[in-house]
């Protein structure tokens, strides 16, 4: 008996890698300030667990495959106000935006097919591609102009014969770039031109900085058709655990193929599409409070990664990452070095090696991917950190 080559082929994340060190550092009593992970400190509102505690259920039956078409219905609603009009028959709910995109793949290729993105890109999209049997190309994106998208020929380049979709993350994770318009207008042309499937995982719409207007792929009216946009409530309501999301496409050919795979898992989790519709229900100012404060955060890791010397970056546009190229040659071994062998006054910092977000890794090699889903506080004594382990490792 063997573990599969599927499986043996899948890595750990980019992300997950430095655990351990980081467990036996906590361990030994040193603190870490964490801007390895983009899990948001910010409280899930109270009305969801106002809405799970009111809960008065005998037993846990399955929800409808598709979602409860309450929650359906305030999706619907959700994205209606914000211009995208999607009815409730164009939304299946999804275990987080994770399966959302597994589902996309399945939905869009077959074993063998490719799919097309940026380098870099979300790194667990790796995953899902091993998990439907496809193979990944990219075309580079540069941390000298933000990570915009580059000219049409570049991404036309990386286009195979068995290209399938294009998947494009935006607002970015990793980098924190939003695209505009006449980018979007770009990925539009290559995929009517190579009859491509969009797949557009705009998780992060609701973080969008300097007062800028988010431009959905929706809004190309021509390519709805061929526009899947994955949502999830993970960050938009810092509900990371509660596992909810969707996938909603104006193609009915596309929905009653989500509805299919939404069956053959029988439902997502009955409790928390229960408080979800409570946080979809509210009636506040919440993600306009969320995104000044994210905004707040984005200029102070900017201004303080300023301060260091050697340090290459760009005002991040969006979602709640930035990459920062370091004077160090390996910020894979230099980040494992920062939990264990570095500390200022038992405290250390965990940052997230880029070369992990990278195909070409190599272009990555002297980059880190830093979230600042975390108070302002502990932003500034991280970016100090991690200026201290600058100049300390580079004594070594
Ligand atoms: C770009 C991107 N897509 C998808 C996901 C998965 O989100 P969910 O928690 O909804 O599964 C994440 C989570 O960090 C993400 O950053």
């Amino acid at each position: 008996m063997k573990i599969s080559d599927r499986v043996n082929s899948m890595q750990y994340s980019a992300i997950r890698k430095l655990v351990p060190y980081a467990d036996i550092a906590k361990k030994n009593g040193k603190k870490i300030y964490h801007l390895n992970i983009g899990v948001p400190d910010v409280e899930t509102p109270a009305e969801f667990l106002e809405a799970v505690r009111d809960i008065d259920m005998k037993t846990i039956v399955y929800a409808p495959a598709k979602g409860l078409d309450e929650l359906r219905s305030a999706i619907s609603r959700y994205y209606s106000s914000l211009g995208l009009d999607f009815e409730t028959e164009e939304v299946a709910v999804t275990i987080g935006a994770s399966e959302a995109l597994l589902f996309s793949l399945l939905m869009t290729t077959d074993v063998g097919d490719n799919i097309l993105t940026t380098d870099p890109y979300y790194s667990n999209y790796d995953s899902y591609v091993i998990e439907a049997g496809l193979s990944i190309s990219t075309f580079p994106t540069d941390i000298e102009n933000g990570f915009a998208l580059p000219e049409y020929s570049v991404m036309e380049k990386a286009v195979q014969e068995n290209t399938k979709a294009i998947l494009l993350c935006n607002p970015g994770n990793p980098t924190g770039v939003v695209y505009s318009k006449e980018e979007l207008e770009r990925i539009a042309k290559l995929a009517e031109e190579h009859d491509l499937f969009i797949i557009a995982d705009e998780i992060y719409r609701e973080f969008i900085y300097d007062g800028r207007k988010f431009t959905s792929f929706y809004d190309i009216e021509r390519i709805r058709n061929r526009t899947i946009i994955l949502d999830s409530i993970s960050k938009r309501f810092s509900a990371c655990g509660a596992r909810i999301g969707a996938i909603m496409s104006k193609n009915a050919d596309i929905m009653a193929a989500a509805f299919k795979l939404c069956t053959a898992r029988l439902a997502a989790p009955y409790i928390e599409q229960i408080g979800t519709v409570a946080l979809y229900n509210m009636q506040n100012n919440y993600l306009k409070d969320v995104n000044e404060e994210y905004n707040k955060r984005r200029d102070l890791i900017y201004s303080e990664l300023q301060k260091i010397e050697g340090v290459k970056t760009y005002k991040s546009e969006g979602a709640f990452y930035t990459i920062a190229e370091l004077p160090i040659e390996d910020t894979d071994d230099f980040a494992q070095w920062l939990l264990t062998d570095f500390e200022d006054s038992g405290e250390t910092v965990m940052v997230a090696p880029a070369s992990g977000f990278y195909r070409e890794i190599q272009r990555g090699k002297s980059q880190v991917r830093l979230a600042f889903a975390v108070s302002e506080d502990k932003i500034k004594r991280a970016i100090e950190l991690l200026k201290l382990g600058i100049e300390k490792y580079k004594e070594k």
